[in-house]
């Protein structure tokens, strides 16, 4: 062997030390003021240090275990804010993803976030962990980076470590598309600012007697039919499967799960005049009072007055038809029956029925909180909407209950378009925020939207924000670590981020809306994203 000369065994030793000094990790120490951080919702734990440190030019990215997709959740997120990182399964890089069942304390859903000298560290237990690490991560960015306009600055994070586990399991929104529509488009952002804010299921209202919008393929008229009403000014359509299964990855990717309801056995004429003789009694006795005779359209907006033929037994092989479909196409453990502001002597029977036929099918059945009044499986969820309803059994509820989270519900007292049935001037922001749950058994919380006025993208925005952050955070931060100053405080933060974001949210006095750029377009910096 030839031997090498000395100046070539210099510059070898040279990039030895060159290489091994760059993992060394050493963030610098910045000369700017900590800010305290205003995340929502708040973490349980946050630990703030007393330095803050100037993020590198030079930027690695490296995970551990499976975590890969996590990598590229934070690429992408650090991409925005203007900090290009390369991506590694090494385990240098100033930027760790841990993904390890030695982390089991912080459960299906929590992670811990170190922010120091040797970079930023998130670790979790599962995938959802680690996407919500870097959901909080987000918020210690500039709030610019959400529409890609940051400017050509140092970014600055605080030392700090946070431990954070949500409260409860259930942190949902509830879009009714049956009165008018709502497409993919609107859908997956709005998933996209679910996600932002660590909320994790979205429950589609897909059917109700002004309009059906979710094709069931062997019973086609009840989109071709059905899906072309929609309450007065209210828009007509409806999802394909093809589409609903595009929503339901997107909204997995992003710990999302997607909730279908199909609303029997009241709240059911867009069916019935989809397909009259086949779910009708002779003469329509089931219609009462008659708001409209099949096959012309329903366009208003009354309740309580459909219902299937309940006395034919032919009715059931439409339900167990519809839910087969609704269970093969959705990847998310329940199906919601609805159930809900009907009367009948079969009522109880049918939702007995009704349960069972989505257990036959795998999966476990969700009702509004009426359902509870028959002896259906303990398994059953009830959703409390209106909470005078005696259950006869002892089941899991979800807290929807109108005077705190039907935020169809005006902002403030005269609100234009807005329902007001249960509270005739309106549900604040801090009126959301003050729900706590005395039930022992509650899975979480979930605000509905009704869309009987809510006709347009806008104003679907205008009622959810900013009182979905209240949601977000009663979902996430257990009650005594709650307070509305503080939480007011913190929304006044978040303005720019949503203006960045796009959101045509509702003004709430009080709070100085004109923050950062706003912009008209959906600019979430995760919009459209998928980590393949
Ligand atoms: C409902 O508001 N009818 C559930």
């Amino acid at each position: 062997m030839k031997k090498k000369p000395l100046y070539l065994i210099l510059v070898m030793a040279a990039l030895l030390v060159a290489c091994s000094s760059e993992k060394e990790v050493q963030w610098s120490v910045s000369q700017a003021e900590v800010q305290a951080p205003a995340i929502i919702p708040q973490p349980q734990q946050l630990e703030l240090g007393e330095v803050a440190y100037e993020v590198p030019s030079d930027n690695q990215i490296s995970y551990t275990g499976e975590a890969a997709a996590s990598a590229r959740w934070l690429e992408q997120l650090l991409d925005g804010a203007g900090i290009p990182a390369g991506v590694s399964s090494s385990q240098t890089g100033g930027w760790q993803l841990h993904l390890s069942d030695t982390l089991s304390q912080l459960g299906e859903e929590g992670y811990r976030l170190d922010i120091s000298d040797r970079g930023v560290q998130i670790q979790a237990a599962t995938q959802a962990g680690l996407f919500y690490g870097i959901q909080t991560l987000r918020q210690l960015l500039p709030a610019a980076l959400e529409s890609g306009q940051v400017e050509n600055q140092p970014v600055l994070l605080p030392e700090l470590h946070i431990e954070d586990v949500p409260h409860y399991s259930w942190r949902g929104t509830m879009v009714d598309v049956a009165r008018s529509f709502f497409d993919l488009e609107y859908l997956k952002k709005h998933v996209d600012r679910m996600a932002t804010y660590k909320m994790n299921r979205l429950h589609l209202h897909l059917t109700d007697d002004q309009g059906w919008r979710i094709e069931i393929k062997g019973w086609p008229k009840l989109t071709e039919v059905g899906g072309d009403s929609a309450v007065k000014d209210g828009r007509s359509g409806y999802l394909t499967q093809e589409e609903y299964k595009e929503l339901q990855s997107y909204a997995a990717a992003r710990n999302i799960i997607i909730v279908p309801e199909i609303d029997m056995p009241g709240h059911i004429y867009a069916a019935l005049r989809s397909y009259p003789e086949e779910l009708n009694c002779p003469d329509y006795t089931n219609i009462a009072p008659r708001r409209a005779t099949p096959p012309e359209p329903y366009h208003g907006t009354t309740v309580g007055w459909s219902k299937f033929c309940l006395e034919n037994p032919a009715i059931y092989d439409f339900v167990t038809d519809v839910i087969r479909e609704m269970s093969e196409i959705t990847t998310g453990p329940w199906i919601h029956i609805g159930g809900d502001e009907i009367q009948d002597p079969r009522y109880e029977e049918f939702v007995v029925k009704a349960d069972s036929i989505v257990q036959d099918f795998g999966k476990t059945t969700i009702g509004w909180e009426e359902v509870t009044k028959a002896e259906v499986s303990n398994s059953l969820i009830s959703q409390v909407w209106h909470g005078r309803v005696e259950s006869v059994v002892d089941v899991e509820v979800i807290q929807s209950i109108c005077g705190h989270f039907y935020l169809d519900h005006a902002n403030v007292e005269g609100q234009e378009h807005t329902n007001n049935w249960c509270k005739s001037d309106g549900i604040t922001l801090e009126e959301v925020y003050d729900f706590k749950s005395e039930h022992p058994r509650t899975l979480g919380v979930e605000a509905p939207v009704w869309s009987e006025f809510v006709i347009t993208d806008e104003r679907m925005d205008d009622r959810f924000w900013p009182r979905s952050l209240a949601v977000a955070e009663i979902g996430w931060t257990a009650p005594d670590a709650r307070n509305y100053e503080d939480f007011f405080e913190r929304v006044q933060q978040q303005v720019g981020r949503l203006n960045a974001m796009g959101i045509h949210y509702y003004e709430t006095p009080g709070i100085d809306w004109q923050q950062g750029q706003r912009s008209d377009q959906h600019n979430d910096v995760f919009a459209g994203f998928m980590p393949e």
